[in-house]
């Protein structure tokens, strides 16, 4: 068995989780792989608040990020606290270090993925977000292994659950207020919820999926996302009333390499499989050449669901530097065909 020593930043939502599926899947882990995954430090904003969560013995907490990144032990960091500036710069610090980062942090990656993934195959590190989309649905990795021959041709996707869990409860007749506290309570929405219910979140996942999906990246104003906040219980009723679901739906679809894309809320019929996504469910479903029709389902956000996806991650780095290898990133942009917004 190989030791790993790990560092943490973020001992949130999704921090809290990563400590217990690692201590849940310890076992697993050193049987299955031969790596014993050490949480050496944990960095967080507030020293004292009171954790839900129970670290192991010999974890430090610090309120110090430098103190995480710089520790000559840690050889892999897992960025789990959001932000983007501060995440950028711990994340640059880290791999410049020539330590491998997992990271659940669409915001970054949406916007500086490219740059990222560039200086993590310049240090031969590896750079993986698979919980970045679609929060507990493997769809990054599916994309690039099981699509690596395939011609995908379009995504449509349920991709942030705070979003379709709030469609959802109106629908069942909940106040819009109502459905956004409790899905801030189940720590499904971001620290501010306005990501969420602008459509961004799911502006920002769409970015990431499409360079997976088509080998080309989106900006942001390209996909000029509409939310949600102009919906209420009584129209998601009296849609559903007629045979349609209200769902916030992010589209990219390849067509004589011109790619077209939107972020909008549009009613979906109820004979349609995406109609039926209820809740902090998400779903993908894939048009390809080779495949057909497939539809990835699963928890959209959530403390356990990310975290299995942010320690499948950890596992993979963790098997490249007990084996040596350099990075496997595939996500580096390289077709720029021409983008039109569906919603223009
Ligand atoms: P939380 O707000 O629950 O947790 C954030 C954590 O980061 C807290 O522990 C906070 O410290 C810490 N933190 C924030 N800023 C700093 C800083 N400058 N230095 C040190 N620590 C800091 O967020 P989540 O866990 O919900 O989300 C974390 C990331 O994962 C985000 O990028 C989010 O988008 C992404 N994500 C979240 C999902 C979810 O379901 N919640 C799903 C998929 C991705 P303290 O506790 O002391 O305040
Ligand atoms: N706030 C996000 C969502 C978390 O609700 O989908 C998962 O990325």
């Amino acid at each position: 068995t190989t030791t790993i020593e790990v560092g943490m930043l973020g001992l949130g939502t999704v921090g809290s989780g990563v400590v217990e599926r690692l201590t849940q899947a310890a076992r697993k882990i050193e049987q299955t792989q031969g790596i014993r995954l050490h949480l050496a430090a944990v960095a967080v904003n507030h020293l004292n608040a009171p954790r839900a969560v129970k670290l192991p013995i010999g974890t430090r907490l610090t309120d110090s990020l430098t103190n995480v990144v710089c520790d000559q032990r840690i050889q892999l960091i897992i960025e789990v606290m959001g932000t983007v500036a501060t995440a950028k710069s711990a994340i640059k610090a880290a791999l410049n270090q020539g330590k491998s980062v997992v990271t659940a942090n669409k915001d970054l990656i949406a916007t500086a993925g490219a740059e990222l993934t560039a200086l993590a195959r310049r240090q031969h590190c590896d750079l993986f977000y698979e919980a970045s989309v679609a929060g507990g649905i493997p769809i990054l990795r599916t994309l690039t292994d099981s699509y690596a021959t395939d011609n995908i041709q379009s995504v449509d996707g349920i991709i942030n659950g705070t979003a379709n869990y709030i469609l959802s409860a109106m629908t069942a007749g909940q106040t819009y207020g109502d459905a956004l506290a409790a899905a801030q309570a189940a720590g499904y929405a971001e620290a501010d919820p306005t990501n969420d219910v602008g459509g961004i979140d799911a502006a920002y996942k769409l970015m990431i999926l499409s360079r997976f999906a088509f080998g080309q990246g989106l900006t942001f104003q390209q996909v000029a996302p509409v939310g949600i906040t102009g919906l209420s219980a009584t129209i998601c009723q009296t849609v559903a009333r007629h045979g349609w679901q209200i769902k916030l739906l992010a589209q990219a679809t390849q067509h004589n390499q011109q790619l077209y894309c939107r972020v909008a809320p549009v009613a979906v019929a109820q004979t349609q499989p995406l109609s039926e996504i209820a809740g902090v469910q998400n779903a993908i479903a894939v048009q390809s050449d080779a495949i057909g029709a497939s539809l990835y389902t699963g928890p959209g956000a959530g403390s356990t669901a990310t975290a299995n996806s942010v320690l499948n991650d950890v596992i993979v780095a963790a098997q490249h530097l007990v084996n040596g290898q350099s990075a496997v990133n595939t996500a580096l942009p390289v077709n720029q065909g021409a983008v039109t917004n569906l919603a223009d």
